[in-house]
């Protein structure tokens, strides 16, 4: 169960009625298969098929491997990433072992890796919608050679997994060429809109994590909740709060929130727009970012996503459970934040599971895109990142 209060801390808003009209254009818009939304349909994101085919795959990778290399970047890694990073145990080996590769271009990361996986048994899948992401082509041909080194043509043939486009693109090609299993990136999902995909949901379940309760949760949210995050966020920006802190009290959702980031700066930050999305994780950053968020400029808000029970641990000192002290400090940061108007939406998580984390998923897609339209600017393309990779492809032609 997951509460939504948008209330407790936040400014008083007496226009919020004036978004009625606009809101319900948007939801019929997203209601209505169009470019780019079937996200919204989550019976489109992964069809039964799909469904059997990821979790029979997935037993077969947990089975014959050790390290699963997952090599993708931005929205075709971030939403695995966040999932898997959030159920991963503090100080426990999982098997298998999962990684991510793609984000950026460290060549000591490059070599250590290969020097870890040397004597392991690897599994990889490479996941890119276009299949022509400079990143994750790079990465996945030096680590095909390395493999191809390493294992026979049958051997590789079961060792190599493609999530790509459905006919298009470098990678479309590999499979066509040497028969490698293949997964289709759905053609009307984009990258940060995929978690709920094979693109997300196979690294995710390859993790032994319950994917079918993920698609629960999801189908279980109460989307007007999501609508009304949309317009909180979007009166606090008209209001000058151009900044969110996305403030977390518990580590294991660091990546969850860099997905946030991701989906959210990508599909509104536009046409001079947006609010940008930033992370804090409390208490470590009351000694740091939380100084700026009390007195600094008054640009920002904070939406805390806050888990309430997680261990029975007690301080014995205040009689009271951690969990508990962790809570009270959450807030109490919040009603100090909020005297000197830096306000907070919170989202309070009964606890962390699969069904909690789906239901998040789909309520900050939908919130995202529902932003974007109350801006005007298109939620799902991303000129601005297309730009530098033009710049960065004329560069490397030129050769040395
Ligand atoms: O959210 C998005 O659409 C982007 O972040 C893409 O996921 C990212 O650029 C990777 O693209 P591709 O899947 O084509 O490799």
């Amino acid at each position: 169960m997951i509460k939504f209060d948008f209330e407790t801390y936040m400014k008083e808003f007496d226009n919020r009625h004036d978004y009625q009209i606009k809101v319900n254009k948007i939801k019929d818009k997203l209601e209505v298969s169009g470019d780019m939304n079937d996200w919204y349909d989550l019976d489109k994101c992964v069809p039964s098929e799909v469904l059997s085919d990821i979790l029979d795959t997935s037993a077969f990778i947990r089975q014959n491997c050790d390290v699963f290399l997952v090599i993708g970047v931005g929205g075709s890694s971030l939403g695995a990433r966040a999932i898997t990073e959030a159920f991963k145990p503090y100080f426990e080996d999982k098997h298998p072992e999962i990684i991510f590769l793609g984000s950026s271009l460290s060549s000591s990361y490059l070599e250590e890796l290969i020097e870890y996986i040397k004597d392991k048994e690897v599994i990889v899948n490479v996941i890119s919608k276009s299949g022509s992401t400079f990143e994750t082509n790079l990465y996945f041909d030096y680590l095909y050679e390395e493999l191809k080194k390493k294992y026979s043509k049958e051997e590789l043939n079961k060792r190599i997994i493609i999530t790509t486009d459905i006919k298009e693109g470098s990678l479309r090609e590999l499979v066509d060429q040497k028969n490698y299993k293949s997964f289709v990136f759905p053609t009307n999902i984009g990258g940060r809109y995929s978690v709920l995909t094979v693109v997300g949901l196979l690294p995710i379940a390859v993790m032994g994590i319950d994917i079918v309760e993920i698609i629960r949760g999801a189908r279980e949210l109460n989307k007007e909740v999501a609508f009304d995050y949309a317009i909180t966020r979007d009166l606090l920006y008209k209001d000058g709060k151009v900044v969110e802190s996305f403030t977390i009290y518990e580590p294991k959702l660091l990546s969850f929130v860099e997905w946030i980031k991701q989906l959210l700066a990508e599909t509104q930050g536009k046409n001079n727009l947006g609010i940008l999305p930033v992370a804090t994780l409390n208490t470590g950053d009351l000694h740091s970012l939380g100084q700026y968020y009390q007195e600094g400029s008054r640009i920002l808000f904070e939406t805390v996503i806050n888990i309430d029970d997680s261990t029975d641990i007690t301080i014995d000192k205040y009689n009271k459970k951690l969990d508990s002290i962790n809570r009270i400090v959450a807030n109490q940061v919040a009603k100090s934040h909020q005297k000197d108007e830096t306000y907070s939406n919170f989202i309070t998580l009964d606890r962390l599971t699969a069904y909690n984390l789906g239901q998040l998923i789909y309520f900050f897609e939908i919130a995202a895109a529902t932003g974007a339209y109350l801006l005007e600017v298109n939620p799902f393309d991303q000129p601005g990142v297309s730009d530098y990779k033009k710049l960065v492809a004329r560069e490397l032609e030129k050769g040395e």
